[in-house]
């Protein structure tokens, strides 16, 4: 689907949680066979952060709104919604952002987890501008977080070296300056699932000690496929961008991709002719954190000054499911 109308909303503010413990490349050649000369340069990653012990994602994502609401001055009674995207809950169910509700007092919020990996925070934004727009929420708040360190396979040196944890939230209100989502994109493909997935654990292959020693409940994923279908897609998405808003793609202030792989980045943006500098890139300190990663990129963006009110940024993701998205937006 893509939007057919401006919809009128802006980001009243924006927070971010890291965990503290840093798992460094170094760190890494520990464990498996692997080393920063191969990491980095393949990947654009130097280090990631991994949740505590007692730090399940839905900390990691209380963590971040506290900052936001904290920032926006608002009251949690003043959210009429909350929506997590995450990939890796703290349950199968109840939904983390139930857990998020309770623990703000958010007494008058709906609450509920959205599931679209790597594109969940583009698809919860859109979701919640949608809601805003239309009147049906006043204040709405979207949170990307994930701890998939508690999904990676630290035995499997191609995947164990992309993954980090964190949490970004963004409080979504009727403009009060020049705010508006100008357009998004977001579209699906679920006929490859093997690409990218977490086998066991559902209702497909529930948990066994067989799925255990075979560690099916570990992330897998086809990475050089997933590498191909991504820089194709995000190509497209980037193409179709003047075409459907009458907007340049030179008038971007600032593309926040999902921060996959630097490589795979770097190909789009080169490929649609932007220069790679237009895109936020915080990849080499916190590694793949799925959908809490645009969230998180841009809330540091927004603090280092590099986008300012008024301003256009465009988000851009593209993971399992396969999903994907984009959305420009006058911040
Ligand atoms: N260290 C050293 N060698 C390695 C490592 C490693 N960490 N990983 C793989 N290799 C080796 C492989 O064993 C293989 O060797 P072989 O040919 O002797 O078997 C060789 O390097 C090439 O392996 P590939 O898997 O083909 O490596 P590739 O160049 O494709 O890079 C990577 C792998 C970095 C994962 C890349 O494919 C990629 O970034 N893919 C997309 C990112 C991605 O999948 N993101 C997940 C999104 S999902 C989400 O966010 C929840």
């Amino acid at each position: 689907m893509h939007t057919h109308d401006r919809l009128p909303v802006e980001i009243a503010a924006l927070g971010a949680y890291l965990p503290q413990r840093v798992l460094s490349n170094h760190d890494l050649e520990q464990m498996v066979d692997t080393s920063d000369e191969w990491i980095f340069p393949r990947t654009g990653i130097r280090q990631r952060r991994i949740a505590a012990d007692a730090e399940a994602t839905s900390d990691l994502a209380i963590a971040a709104a506290g900052q936001a609401l904290d920032a926006a001055g608002m009251d949690p009674a003043e959210l009429d919604a909350i929506l997590v995207a995450t990939c890796t809950p703290d349950h199968l169910f109840p939904a983390t952002a139930c857990l998020v509700q309770a623990a703000l007092g958010a007494d008058e919020a709906m609450a509920c987890d959205l599931e679209a990996a790597c594109s969940g925070f583009v698809y919860g934004f859109t979701c919640a501008a949608a809601m805003v727009a239309g009147g049906a929420a006043r204040n709405a708040l979207v949170i990307g977080a994930e701890a998939l360190s508690r999904f990676t396979d630290y035995s499997d040196r191609r995947s164990c070296i992309l993954f980090g944890d964190g949490a970004g939230a963004a409080i979504l209100r009727p403009p009060q300056n020049e705010g508006e989502l100008i357009y998004a994109e977001l579209g699906a493909d679920g006929s490859q699932p093997e690409i990218l997935m977490i086998p066991a654990g559902g209702a497909r292959t529930p948990a066994s000690e067989e799925t255990v020693q075979d560690h099916q409940h570990f992330m897998k994923l086809q990475g050089r496929e997933v590498f191909r279908q991504a820089v194709s897609k995000l190509i497209e998405l980037l193409e179709r961008i003047p075409d459907r808003t009458g907007v340049p793609l030179e008038d971007i202030k600032l593309v926040i991709p999902h921060q996959s792989n630097v490589r795979i980045i770097n190909s789009a943006l080169e490929r649609a002719g932007l220069p790679v500098e237009k895109a936020y890139m915080n990849i080499d300190r916190v590694g793949n954190t799925s959908a809490a990663s645009i969230p998180l990129a841009m809330a540091e963006a927004v603090e280092a000054g590099e986008l300012r009110r008024g301003e256009l940024a465009l988000f851009l993701a593209f993971g399992g499911g396969l999903t994907w998205a984009s959305a420009l937006l006058r911040y």
